[in-house]
């Protein structure tokens, strides 16, 4: 495609009535990244001179934060009157450069855009008019139908509330992607009326405007009808998730990675998983976690933004934010490892076990019921079961510092800030407020003592 003479309008306004929802239609998720973003990501790859993103007041907000890699310019559309309606809009901010102007809905996340550079190619090959992006569908059902004459080329589109019975047996849809010569769409627009069942300004409409006014209207036929399905309900956004999910689950599993039950697993594209890993049933996976090889993660846990190391086993149901765990190292079951935990190489947190900002060296062994925050743990260092970290005295956190191959006895308590040396032993039961030097032991509870008592005999009966 000869450059930059094409400019993208998004259309991402509509009240999203069907979705039922607070959140604006297109930043609903699919697989962690809002639909609007997908569509974008699209948009620039086929490379245009500029977005134009249409957009209610909420989307606004959200996306005025974004980090966009090009020109892309945002314009309020307030209140929503319409697809035509929104490109007028759109069409305020265009550059006059733009020759050919694509219309892209923010609800058609899955778009490709080898399908958007075929439009625009049959635009250039014809040179001027409109060309829209149509599919098959069995069910055709709530789609605009693409009425054509015997040649193929388009009469005009008709919306679902307003067609008649023989136009609703017509399986061709309008995908609502649609390529525009930029002088024609400004001079139809204005005959746009909002004469039809929902009021609004249709910009379905100007297929039949060209079409009356002599210029040509072509459709494009995407064979997927899934690539271009719009996303207006929740049932919808599922089928697409699921869609989507299983094709990245394949590639993975391509890659040689073993999924134990596959349709129960959920993960993201940020995800980077290493040869002969195996993910149990149940597994869910958030934003960018990479899994090194070898590795078993078990069944239920819960991991979000993390990297795995080879050989690691994640046992059944923990949960894992933030966090980095080292070669050979075993976590789980029911361990939580909260933001900041580093588990070095070898080293094993199990059962009941919390990890929060915390460093522990290779070898660490915490394996039964124990809070471990802002702390660094030496190498081989045992900690026993119940141990705690006093971290917080109601105002700050203060770190823990234990040295090497300690053993740290059940039950104990470190009252933070407090550090302890390399080779000490502390006894079971200990509540440790005062530094241990290295290689001694620390005992820091109330001694046993028998107290003898006198049997009270039972009087005879
Ligand atoms: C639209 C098409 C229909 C097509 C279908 C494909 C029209 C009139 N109908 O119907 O022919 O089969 O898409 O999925 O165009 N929007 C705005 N401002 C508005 C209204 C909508 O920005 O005033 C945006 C929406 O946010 C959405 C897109 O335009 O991203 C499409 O609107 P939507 O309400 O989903 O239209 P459909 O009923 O799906
Ligand atoms: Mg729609």
């Amino acid at each position: 495609m000869e450059d930059k003479i094409l400019s993208v309008i998004v259309l991402a306004a509509g009240r999203g009535k069907r979705m039922c929802s607070k959140v604006p239609k297109v930043l609903h998720h699919l697989l962690g990244k809002s639909m609007l973003s997908y569509v974008i990501e699209a948009a620039w790859r086929i490379r245009p001179r500029e977005i134009i993103g249409v957009v209610s007041p909420e989307v606004l907000e959200v996306v005025s934060e974004w980090e966009v890699n090009g020109p892309i310019s945002w314009v309020v559309q307030s209140p929503p009157q319409g697809t035509a309606d929104a490109v007028r809009c759109g069409l305020s901010r265009l550059s006059p450069k733009a020759k050919y102007v694509m219309i892209l809905p923010g609800d058609v996340p899955l778009v490709r855009p080898e399908t958007l550079a075929a439009m625009v190619a049959e635009m250039e090959s014809s040179g001027e008019g409109l060309v829209v992006l149509g599919t098959k569908l069995n069910n055709p059902y709530g789609y605009g139908r693409i009425v054509t004459d015997e040649k193929g080329d388009v009469l005009k589109i008709v919306e679902e509330r307003d067609a008649n019975e023989s136009e609703r047996t017509i399986h061709l849809i309008n995908t609502g992607i649609m390529v525009f010569e930029r002088a024609r769409l400004m001079e139809e627009l204005k005959g746009v009326g909002t004469d039809n069942a929902q009021g609004e300004f249709y910009l379905t409409d100007l297929a039949a405007l060209f079409r009356e006014g002599g210029i040509p209207v072509k459709s494009v036929l995407c064979e997927d009808p899934l690539e271009v399905s719009g996303i207006n309900d929740r049932r919808q956004l599922s089928e697409v998730q699921k869609d989507l999910l299983g094709r990245l689950i394949r590639r993975w599993q391509e890659k040689g990675v073993t999924f134990v039950n596959p349709e129960t697993i959920y993960l993201e594209q940020g995800a980077i998983l290493g040869r002969d890993t195996a993910i149990d049933p149940g597994v869910v996976m958030r934003g960018k976690v990479r899994v090194g090889e070898g590795c078993r993660i078990g069944v239920g846990s819960v991991i979000e933004n993390t990297l795995i190391e080879d050989g690691v086993e994640i046992r059944p149901y923990s949960v894992i934010e933030e966090s980095v765990i080292r070669s050979g190292a075993v976590v789980g079951p029911f361990a939580h490892l909260r933001p900041g935990s580093d588990i070095g190489n070898n080293a094993k947190v199990g059962n009941f076990v919390e990890v929060k900002k915390s460093r522990l060296a290779p070898g660490v062994k915490a394996s039964h019921l124990t809070y471990l925050g802002d702390a660094t743990i030496g190498e081989d260092t045992n900690i026993g079961a119940g141990t705690i970290t006093c971290n917080y005295d109601g105002k700050r956190k203060h770190p823990t510092t234990i040295g090497k191959n300690v053993f740290v006895g059940s039950n104990t308590a470190f009252v933070a800030p407090v550090t302890i040396g390399d080779n000490a032993t502390i006894a079971a039961g200990s509540v440790i407020t005062k530094p241990i030097p290295e290689g001694t032991l620390g005992v820091a509870r109330a001694r046993q003592q028998n107290i003898y008592r006198r049997h009270k005999r039972k009087k005879d009966a």
